[in-house]
């Protein structure tokens, strides 16, 4: 196959949801009809249910092992489709917005009946502030829910999307009957047992012929009739290119436990879902099509097992494709590397792979050379934008609890930070290191792993930080920068590319902070444009 039929046939993409909305169950589907996996439950929930660091740990361990659920590749029609696994858990959300650097497009799912939920509202803000394409798939219509309607009017609202059905429910909970499949122009029926088989539907093309309410009877039938013709009039005409342009979101309703309005989604998302789409490096936009290698670590995942201490990080190739002991140039370090065994993913492996093309994702034994955001190429000096790190909302210091493990503690910490765990920040005033999280879960996890995988000890001590904020003033010169670095001191600390960065104990002084000295610019995010 040519290379460029290879990146059209790609879609990259992620889904995200509030937990329990349906995620691990909506992805386990697809790869069911993928034909990926035999059997529902062979994907594993990455769900942090009781929010302790024990589940993590368990979650680590078995992902280690299987570190494929990080990435699921599969091939359906003509595709290659592969989806980038998200953590619903909020305390993970840092490890999420990462990877939607990574996705070309996301499927939302919503609970018919929780509506928008928080995590959504947050995940679906980073997706707009980056013109991803979105698909929103209502979950668990056989149960009671919210009115189609009103959901959809709380989608807009909520998410700030526009939305256009591109399938619309028959009834729901008890009285769920099907879908009407405006992309398709047919109808689905609910058999109501399918849970096990695939799929048991029956296609009806046209909801005019009399045959539907002898189907679904003549209330349903007279009902969806009314229905479709508000949605032709309220709703915007679905054109792809909109969608595209992450202005027109469509919508879809269904069922992922019982496989219903699953193979809908699918067949219309290899339709309409892009391809690998350029991307802004800092010097120029790279195009998938470009015979030269580009691409990306967006994450790194360590090896659980202790008797095996290297890492995977794993790459988002952009242009060119990427072979085995090739040599690329490490653009942060200068150096070039060769890579023996670069992994592919598929449902259930990972494999040693020859090439891979733009959209794929290969995963780099790494014994430390790696840091998120850091670029392979043939040569060009080129690093791509937009792999943020976000203010945290937790802060403590860290201090050594066993002097004589001073080295270990300190490479330790630095390489779960570039792991992305956490964020360091250091003091300018006395070099007192700081940890900044996004969730507290993350104090443990750190302290375990610290222990584990490199002999070390730590203990935190509170540090009464609100929030971290990136300083980057119009002029480092002038006076009122100078007067803002002595008075604020204390506050002052590097973030782990040297970067100076504010620790604000409240809104309040941020907002003092910002009045009293205009020229001074904070920011929320490490990315200053
Ligand atoms: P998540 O990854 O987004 O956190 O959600 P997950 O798929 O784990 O689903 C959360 C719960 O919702 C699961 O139930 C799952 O079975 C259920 N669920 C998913 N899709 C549907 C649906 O279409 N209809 C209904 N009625 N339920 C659905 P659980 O009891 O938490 O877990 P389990 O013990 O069933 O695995």
């Amino acid at each position: 196959m040519s290379f460029l039929k290879e990146i059209e046939r790609r879609r990259t993409f992620g889904i995200i949801s509030h937990p329990d909305a349906g995620k691990t169950t909506l992805t386990e589907k697809l790869l069911l009809f993928g034909g990926a996996i035999q059997e529902a439950g062979a994907v594993k929930s990455n769900k942090i249910k009781k929010g302790a660091t024990s589940d993590f740990m368990e979650i680590e361990r078995q992902r280690g092992i299987s570190v494929s659920t990080s990435v699921l590749a599969f091939n359906y029609k003509d595709k290659k489709i592969n989806i980038l696994d998200t953590p619903g858990h909020k305390d993970f959300a840092e490890d999420t917005y990462r990877t939607l650097t990574a996705v070309d497009s996301v499927i939302v799912v919503i609970d018919v009946a929780k509506g928008v939920e928080e995590q959504t509202e947050k995940l679906v803000s980073v997706c707009r502030m980056r013109n991803i394409p979105m698909i929103v798939f209502i979950n668990k219509l056989d149960r009671e829910g919210k009115d189609a309607f009103d959901l959809m009017d709380e989608v807009e609202q909520k998410l700030g999307l526009r939305v256009t059905p591109l399938s619309f429910p028959i009834g729901m909970g008890y009285d769920f009957q099907g879908i009407y499949n405006l992309w398709e122009k047919n109808i689905n029926l609910f058999s109501g047992d399918s849970r096990k088989n695939i799929e048991e539907t029956i296609a009806f093309s046209d909801v005019q012929n009399p045959e539907l309410e002898k189907i679904i009877g003549e209330k349903p039938a007279n009902k969806l009739r009314e229905e479709l013709e508000l949605i032709d009039e309220v709703y915007p005409k679905f054109e792809r290119q909109d969608y595209l342009d992450g202005n027109l979101q469509p919508v879809f309703f269904g069922s992922a436990l019982n496989n219903f309005g699953v193979r809908e989604l699918l067949d219309c998302f290899i339709d309409i879902a892009p391809a690998p789409r350029p991307k802004e490096s800092e010097t120029r936009e790279v195009k998938p099509d470009e015979t030269k290698l580009t691409g990306f670590v967006f994450k790194i995942h360590a090896n659980m097992d202790p008797k095996h201490r290297d890492r995977l990080a794993f790459v988002k190739i952009v242009s060119g494709t990427f072979e085995r002991n090739k040599p690329y140039l490490h653009v942060r370090q200068d150096k070039t590397l060769k890579f023996s065994s670069p992994n592919a993913f598929f449902a259930e492996k990972k494999e040693i792979v020859d090439i891979s093309y733009p959209g794929d994702i290969v995963g780099l034994h790494d014994t430390g050379n790696f840091k998120i955001g850091d670029t392979l190429t043939e040569g060009e000096k080129l690093s791509f934008k937009g792999i943020p790190s976000f203010s945290p909302e937790h802060f403590r210091y860290i201090n050594n609890a066993d002097p004589m493990k001073a080295k270990q503690l300190e490479k330790g910490v630095d390489q779960l930070m570039d792991e992305g765990v956490a964020q360091l920040f250091t003091l300018e005033m006395n070099g007192r290191k700081v940890i900044g999280t996004v969730g507290a879960l993350q104090y443990e996890v750190i302290q375990y792993r610290l222990e584990h995988e490199y002999g070390a000890k730590c203990t935190y001590e509170p540090f009464a930080v609100h929030k971290a904020c990136w300083v980057k003033p119009d002029d480092p010169k002038n006076e009122e920068f100078r007067e803002f670095k002595r008075i604020k001191q204390k506050f002052l600390a590097h973030d782990k590319y040297g970067q100076l960065v504010f620790l604000a104990d409240s809104d309040f002084t941020i907002q003092m902070t910002v009045s009293k000295y205009p020229t001074v610019k904070l920011f929320y995010t490490s990315e200053m444009d």
